[in-house]
């Protein structure tokens, strides 16, 4: 066995493409059922075809919640879906994650000791009236916050259940960190866009409406951004008789351009369920959009927009990293492990349980 992460690194770095494949395979076999591998829809494929499961992040959620044998469970994702995993796994379980720094842009703009500022204004403004949720996209200390305050947390194929929960109390909402997500969200939700205040991160205030029933984070995932009403008029026009199907991640002004939106697990069935011929513009990260082509070479399926480039951070996760992880978790190595501590993961699993439990 490998020990030190000197000598793991070494192995790791002179074994050519293909032997990587088989070494990660004969460790899987090795490992057997001691080891769960769950992978989200945005990894490339080279790194994909290692998952045991795959799914978008409410799945995965659930699939780590549901694991009750596995004693390693490693995550192909970003960080706070790992973080996510270990918050919803007993103590005896360990989460790993190939590269610790692959992380989300869009969570990094909500930082917890912000996200109490924010509270403690809204708190002189409306006390009591406020339910703070948050996309999983954010860090397990705001996901104990949301807990703690009576919120939850939810995935963008649970945030409608999670509004209405909050709405049906007759509470305001104070959504973090995706502006755009929430915006849709409510707007869906029947809240007229006049009601909706958005709390300026960079300036500490509130902007909008004097009495909100909405307020919402100014974060925004880059990636998902990018898509605009122009890519959606460009791709009909070159496209006669094209669907467009969006992740709500996008501009609302987009979403409201497009046909369909949804989560990537909506996406995929969206793109499943149609008939044959049918032709699809996608709007979500592009390792989703390529794979569902090759999947079905009956319809055609393109970007919404080819000059979007693919999440950074989801890039960070590659065969020679997994295999440097499960070469480490054989030898007892802690560099991969992610752990969220055990006073912030209780209030945690507090937030996530209600959003598993509403949906
Ligand atoms: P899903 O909730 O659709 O899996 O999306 C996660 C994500 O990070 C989208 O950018
Ligand atoms: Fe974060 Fe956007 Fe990447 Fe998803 S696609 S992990 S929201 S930066």
């Amino acid at each position: 066995m490998l020990g030190t992460e000197k000598e793991i690194n070494r192995f790791c770095l002179e074994l050519s493409e293909q032997d990587v494949v088989q070494r990660i395979y004969e460790l899987k076999a090795q490992l057997g059922s001691r080891l769960l591998i769950l992978g989200h829809h945005y990894q490339q494929d080279q790194v994909i075809q290692f998952a045991d499961l795959t799914g978008d992040s409410f799945l995965l959620s659930r699939q780590a919640a549901e694991c009750k044998d596995a004693q390693y469970i490693v995550f192909l994702g970003v960080n706070f879906m790992a973080e996510t995993a270990d918050i919803l796994t007993s103590l005896w379980q360990k989460v790993f994650i190939p590269d610790i720094n692959a992380g989300c842009i869009m969570a990094d703009m909500a930082e917890a000791c912000q996200v109490r500022r924010c509270w403690e204004v809204l708190q002189r403004s409306f006390p009591g009236e406020v339910i703070p949720i948050t996309y999983v996209n954010s860090s397990a200390e705001i996901k104990a916050f949301c807990g703690e305050n009576g919120g939850l947390t939810c995935t963008s194929s649970s945030a409608d259940g999670a509004f209405h929960w909050a709405l049906e109390q007759d509470m305001k909402v104070l959504f973090v960190p995706d502006e755009h997500l929430g915006r849709n969200t409510a707007f869906k939700a029947g809240i007229d866009p006049e009601e909706m205040a958005v709390w300026d991160r960079q300036r500490n205030r509130l902007v909008g409406p004097e009495n909100p029933r909405v307020i919402l984070w100014n974060g925004y995932c880059p990636v998902h951004q990018e898509f605009s009403p122009d890519s959606i008029s460009a791709v009909r026009k070159k496209h006669p008789g094209v669907r467009v199907v969006v992740h709500p991640e996008c501009s609302c002004e987009t979403v409201q351009a497009a046909d369909e939106a949804g989560s990537t697990e909506y996406i995929i069935d969206c793109v499943r369920t149609s008939p044959a011929g049918s032709v699809w513009a996608v709007g979500t990260e592009i390792n989703l959009v390529q794979r569902l082509s090759l999947e079905h070479g009956d319809k055609k399926i393109i970007s919404l927009d080819e000059t979007v480039k693919p999440c950074p951070d989801m890039l960070k996760i590659s065969p020679r990293n997994l295999l440097r992880c499960l070469e480490g978790l054989l030898g007892d190595r802690t560099e991969n492990i992610v752990a969220v501590d055990s006073k912030t993961a209780g209030w945690a699993r507090v937030a996530l349980q209600r959003m598993l439990s509403i949906r």
